[in-house]
Formats: C-alpha cells, structure tokens, sequence
C-alpha cells in the first residue's frame, strides 16, 4: 500500500532519536507496519547534523508541518503546554493523527485534545508519555483489558530515581546528579517538574485515566517531590531495612481513585525497591491476573523513541487499512469516578 507520511516537530532528545530509529529499523518497521513509513517533513528550529536529513523537508516554522497537506501524521516532540498545544490542535484540525511524547500535554489538556481529535476523525497516540520504553499504555489498554484494575504503583520519573540510587550507592550530593541527568538527556527542559514531582504527577494522571476510565485530573494529584529528603534520610532508611523510592500511587478504594505522588520507604527485599539508576517500573494490580510488573527505561533518546514509534508503527498499520480509531479507554467503574480527598 502506499507509504504513511510522517511529519515531526522538534528533533531534541527525543526527536532525534525518534528520527533515526526510523531510519535504521525501517526494513523491519515497513514489514510490521504493512506500508512504508516516510518522514518526509521536519519541523525544527536549529541544524541537526547527528540526523541525515537527506530529502526530508526541513521547517523553522513548525506550524508549516501541521499544515503540511501531503502528511497523515503529526508527531509532536517540542514538549511544553504552550506551542505544542497550538501545533497539535492544528494538526487534529487539519486531519491529521498525532503521535506526543508530551506527558504535560495530555496530562493537563488531553481531555479537550481527544474531543477535538474526535470531532475531527483522527486519533492520538502518546505512549511515550508514560514511563519511556516500557510499553505501559498498550499493556493497560490491550493487555489487561479483561481485568477490573485494583490499584497501581510505579517509580515513573527517571531523573529522580538517578538521583536518589546515586545517592545512596555513591554517596554522590543531589545537585551534581542532577546536572548530570540533565546532560544526559534525562531531565525535563526545566529540571523542577522532574525533582517536584510534577512531571510523575503528569504521568500517573494519564495511567490513572486509563486504568479507571476517569478524565484526566491533574489537579487532583498530591504532589510531593525529592527535593526536601537529605543524605541521612536515604542513610537512615537504609540503616532500617528500606529504600526510599519516589513512587506515584492510583488506587480505587470504593469511594473513589486516590493519586499520589511522593517519596517512599519500600523493603529492601521488594522488586521495585531493586529498580535503580534511569530505570521505571510500574505495578499494576488487576482482578484476574494478580499483580503485574513493568520494567525498563524510563527515559532517554533511544528507549523513548522506541515508543514513539510503536505509536507510528501502530498508525500506519491503521491507516494502511483504513481503521485508525480510537482504542477507549478501559472499562469505568462508577464507584471509581468520585475524587478522594487525601
Ligand atoms: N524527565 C523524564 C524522566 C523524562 O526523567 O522520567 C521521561 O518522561
């Protein structure tokens, strides 16, 4: 069938390893797609010599990619709520699906994004939104589609479980890890969203919506972060038996769906105690299947591109039949609808 068009908006971190993936697997993708996937537009505001842009259309202005009449896909990678949200409803206005990696987007504006996408008969993707590689949204949605989700507990930002595994197993002081991440590539462009716990808050939002069937609540999450615990506190809680791990928490308790982001003490012995470095782990708890465990990198070029283009890949192989919906969300459970106060 004839190739899917792809455009991309910001060749960062995450861009540009979504880019090359692309082009280094596109044997493979091209088979698992049933179409050929093209980046034929890129939208970025500065060169980019680590990817061969070779016959790619190149725009500073990103907002020409969304308007773009020969792509069916959008792919958003510029991050923040500002202009990402402007490309993005231009992209769903004029027809075309959206793949975003942009946790704060759908966290705090995907309600109305995903109505506008309806009205306009496309759909968006945003597995990358959650917890990098690990492909929790399609486990959530596909994998435990038969189960009444219990609970789910995760470590689900990256930069902060660097921080406190290099600061328990090195002794390492937390504004030098942190910089560290930040050089990696791990951090968020602005680095307190990721200590603050904001940038968890986003991410257990969007599981949360998915696992309960409930809008997206950002405003409902308790959100406290790294920043206040101490080297003694990660000493201390070593001296005890545990570990201090940053975990976001969504539980439906009868009365409703309790969120929750905050530091830990998990028992040394537990497998997410065990989680460290760079690395996520989500639990969830369903009815049928008992508690499942998710693992991987939580961040970074290549594991989060790995999960933007699962998302491409997936389109395509819709749009190449002509069936690209939107896969709903799991069942509601109406006792889980109400907010918990906490
Ligand atoms: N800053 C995020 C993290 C990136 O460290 O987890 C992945 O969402």
């Amino acid at each position: 069938s004839a190739a899917v068009k792809v455009g991309i908006c910001g060749l960062g971190t995450v861009g540009s390893g979504t880019f090359n993936v692309l082009q280094r697997n596109a044997d493979l993708i091209r088979a698992r797609a049933q179409s050929a996937v093209d980046v034929v537009h890129v939208g970025a505001r500065r060169d980019h010599p680590d990817c061969d842009l070779e016959g790619v259309q190149v725009s500073r202005d990103i907002f020409a990619v969304a308007q773009d009449p020969e792509i069916d896909v959008l792919v958003e990678l510029i991050g923040g709520t500002t202009v990402a949200r402007e490309l993005v409803e231009l992209a769903l206005r004029n027809g075309k699906h959206v793949v975003t990696a942009n946790k704060a987007l759908i966290a705090e504006f995907g309600n109305e994004l995903f109505a506008l996408a309806e009205a306009n008969q496309v759909v968006i993707r945003y597995e990358a939104a959650v917890a990098g590689g690990i492909p929790i949204i399609k486990a959530l949605r596909e994998g435990l589609s038969g189960n009444r989700i219990e609970w789910l507990a995760g470590i689900i930002n990256g930069t902060g479980n660097f921080i406190l595994s290099e600061m328990r197993d090195k002794g390492r002081d937390f504004a030098d890890v942190l910089a560290e991440a930040q050089a990696l590539g791990y951090a968020e462009a602005d680095p307190t969203f990721d200590v603050e716990g904001i940038d968890a808050a986003h991410k257990l939002v969007i599981l949360a919506s998915l696992a309960f069937g409930m809008p997206l609540r950002f405003s409902s999450v308790y959100t406290e972060g790294i920043t206040r615990l101490t080297p003694q506190d990660v000493e201390y809680a070593e001296e005890l038996g545990y570990r201090i791990k940053h975990l976001g928490v969504a539980k439906c308790n009868g009365a409703g769906v309790e969120l929750r982001v905050h530091p830990t003490l998990i028992p040394e012995q537990r497998l997410l105690a065990n989680v460290n470095g760079v690395k996520n782990a989500v639990l969830v708890e369903g009815d049928a299947v008992g508690p499942t465990l998710y693992y991987g990198a939580g961040a970074g070029a290549e594991p989060t591109a790995s999960a933007v283009v699962a998302d491409i890949v997936d389109l395509a192989r819709e749009i190449s039949v002509g069936q690209a919906c939107r896969v709903p969300a799991l069942g509601v459970a109406s006792a889980c609808l109400a907010e918990v106060p906490i």
